[in-house]
């Protein structure tokens, strides 16, 4: 059984007025039958892992260095996050590869610097639009697999979450059956990669202005065990039908 994961990426929004959103949340999904992950920005940490303590709500951090320490003004490293008490950091989002020119190698050495710092890293992965208007996605997905994914990873240490870069804040989703391909190529090459016990346990998300109305829908494939969230899961309201959606899958 795969660990159903409903994560939301505040990515940079919020004041510490916006973690009553986080309290909202915590109040409404005692019953969910599924993980529920919030990464707010890196200055709220601290204050999410504190207001979500009592309650089954994880905090995940944005991106993390790949050193451990050192002088790189700006930068947050894993074992920072970890000290926060969040169990979770996303690596690679396609923002960060786009404003930050992250390569799949940069994000290999994030995914390992968070496993060693005792974080499950949530691996970003998708193509942009011209790679699927001309029928390059799969080549691009296991590239960036082959590439980003560190060795001997496993569901204690990683979840991958496919954001396709056209889906994300554009409203535009991808067709069930395109999301089915991409996630069933995934689930196979983590299979031949790692063997089938290992790579059957790896929670694979879908990314990409996921819904209320959409999310329901997205999870009936087999192989998509939950939902990496922008835009919809700033506010309590629009992020909790998700959830529901994610736990009633
Ligand atoms: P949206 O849900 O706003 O499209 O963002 C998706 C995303 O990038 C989550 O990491």
């Amino acid at each position: 059984m795969r660990t159903k994961i409903a994560a939301g990426n505040w990515k940079m929004n919020g004041l510490s007025h916006s973690l009553d959103q986080l309290s909202e949340l915590a109040k409404s999904q005692t019953s969910a039958e599924c993980a529920v992950v919030i990464c707010p920005p890196s200055p709220l940490l601290f204050s999410a892992v504190e207001m979500t303590h009592s309650s089954s709500i994880d905090i995940g951090a944005q991106d993390c260095h790949t050193a451990q320490s050192g002088a790189h003004t700006g930068d947050i490293s894993a074992p920072m996050v970890k000290d926060t008490g969040a169990k979770y950091v996303i690596v690679g989002h396609s923002e960060r590869r786009e404003n930050y020119g992250e390569t799949d190698k940069d994000v290999c050495a994030k995914a390992i610097a968070a496993r060693d710092a005792g974080l499950i890293a949530i691996l970003c992965i998708g193509e942009s639009l011209s790679d699927r208007e001309t029928g390059k996605t799969l080549d691009i997905i296991g590239a960036q697999l082959a590439a980003s994914v560190p060795e001997g990873a496993t569901a204690d240490t990683l979840v991958i979450a496919y954001e396709p870069i056209w889906a994300i804040g554009t409203g535009k989703v991808p067709t069930l059956a395109q999301i089915v391909e991409v996630h069933d190529f995934i689930r196979a090459e983590l299979n031949t990669c790692f063997g089938a016990e290992i790579g059957n346990g790896i929670s694979l998300l879908y990314g990409g202005s996921v819904k209320a109305s959409n999310a329901a829908e997205i999870f009936t494939a087999e192989n998509v065990d939950g939902a990496l969230v922008g835009g919809a899961s700033l506010k309590a309201v629009d992020f909790l039908p998700i959830v529901d959606a994610l736990s009633a899958s």
